[in-house]
């Protein structure tokens, strides 16, 4: 009797499972920025992981296709440093001749209102396609768009941007939204804040940074080498609570005056990190001394890493990528931590300049 109630509830729910997630799956988009596709993926990856339900990811070169049961792009563009714009997938064809008959008049009502100011752009990513067939694209679908919705086609100031990406042999029709953040990214750059010194770690790569140690709002995270607090801003603008940790009081006092700026709930302290005065946080966001502009005031960058590896699995509260380190990569961060006996995440090179490969890798406490 108990044998088949438990049979009878367990193929219930596997049916109730099946059913609901496979009829309201629904397909979006990504796309990332082109400079270090590696980096951006993983971003994408650490980001997907964050939310609450489950996203399937195909990548066609610099465009994620994401399938889901809920719509993770107004997150993804909240969050992300390296996604340029994302929205809903409408359709993909192989052809463009099918591109008008290939999506329901349903579909285009769903997704442009009458009263919307809409315009339709093409763009070429890793492909080629003749102008004159672009604008030809781009008009047809217009007028068709507006024959089936009553919306107005506008190019200046559309409230809802219709973009069919081109891709070598595929065309995606998107509904799509530009990132506001990688604007805001930019005004905030090191030499923007009201502190700034050479050794800062610029927005991008330290939002990117935070996003790969899978940080959340409300959460602690630590740098225990935070100099003006590059990382620990964009950490806090997040909505984490932030700890910074720095030898240099200047720099410390640099970090204070940044952060107080954005209004967020932090710790600055004056320490060597060869001697942490912190019991536990949730993240290590950091880059160690490195390269001509910041000091290692005498102690060896690889000690200071060393001893960091040595200490972050009792700093740290859960296990996970909690720990995301960037150094130069001439510092072997990775055989280090390998040798520490540590799994490794993530590991992407960067190169900065000539003289300048960076190294971000995230480790598996
Ligand atoms: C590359 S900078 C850090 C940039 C910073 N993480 C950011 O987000 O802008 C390295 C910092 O390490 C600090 N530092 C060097 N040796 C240290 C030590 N033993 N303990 C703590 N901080 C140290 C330097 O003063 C410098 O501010």
């Amino acid at each position: 009797m108990i044998f088949s109630m438990v049979k009878y509830s367990v193929s219930f729910l596997v049916e109730i499972i099946f059913t609901s997630s496979d009829a309201c799956l629904m397909n979006y988009f990504a796309q990332v920025s082109g400079e270090n596709l590696q980096l951006a993926r993983a971003e994408l990856d650490a980001l997907v992981k964050l939310c609450p339900f489950n996203i399937e990811i195909t990548w066609l070169g610099r465009v994620a296709k994401l399938q889901a049961a809920s719509n993770p792009t107004e997150f993804l563009l909240d969050r992300a440093a390296l996604v340029k714009r994302a929205g809903i997938l409408m359709g993909e064809f192989s052809h463009e001749e099918s591109i008008i008959e290939g999506i329901i008049d349903d579909s285009w009502k769903d997704n442009v209102l009458p009263s919307d100011r809409f315009s339709v752009r093409t763009i070429c990513i890793e492909s080629e396609y003749n102008q004159k067939e672009r604008v030809k694209i781009e008009k047809e679908l217009g007028a068709h768009i507006q024959s089936i919705t009553g919306a107005k086609v506008e190019l200046r100031s559309p409230n809802s941007n219709i973009l069919v990406i081109i891709l070598a042999g595929r065309f995606l029709v998107c509904k799509s939204i530009e990132s506001k953040l990688r604007h805001l990214l930019r005004e905030r750059e090191p030499g923007k804040k009201p502190f700034f010194h050479p050794s800062m770690m610029n927005s991008i790569l330290a939002r990117t940074m935070c996003n790969l140690a899978g940080v959340r709002p409300g959460n602690t995270v630590l740098d225990p080498f935070c100099g003006g607090g590059g990382i620990l801003c964009e950490a806090a603008y997040i909505g984490a609570l932030v700890i910074g940790i720095d030898k240099n009081w200047r720099l410390l006092e640099g970090a204070r005056r940044n952060l107080s700026a954005i209004n967020s709930k932090y710790s600055v302290i004056q320490a060597d990190a060869l001697h942490l005065p912190v019991q536990t946080v949730d993240h290590i966001v950091t880059d160690p001394p490195y390269g001509r502009s910041s000091s290692t005031r005498g102690t060896e960058s690889r000690e200071l890493l060393d001893s960091l590896l040595r200490k972050a699995p009792s700093i740290l509260q859960s296990s996970g990528e909690n720990l995301c380190v960037c150094a130069s990569s001439d510092m072997g961060l990775s055989e280090m931590i390998r040798d520490a006996g540590f799994r490794i995440g993530h590991e992407i090179k960067m190169i900065v300049h000539s003289g300048l490969v960076r190294e971000i890798v995230t480790v598996n406490l």
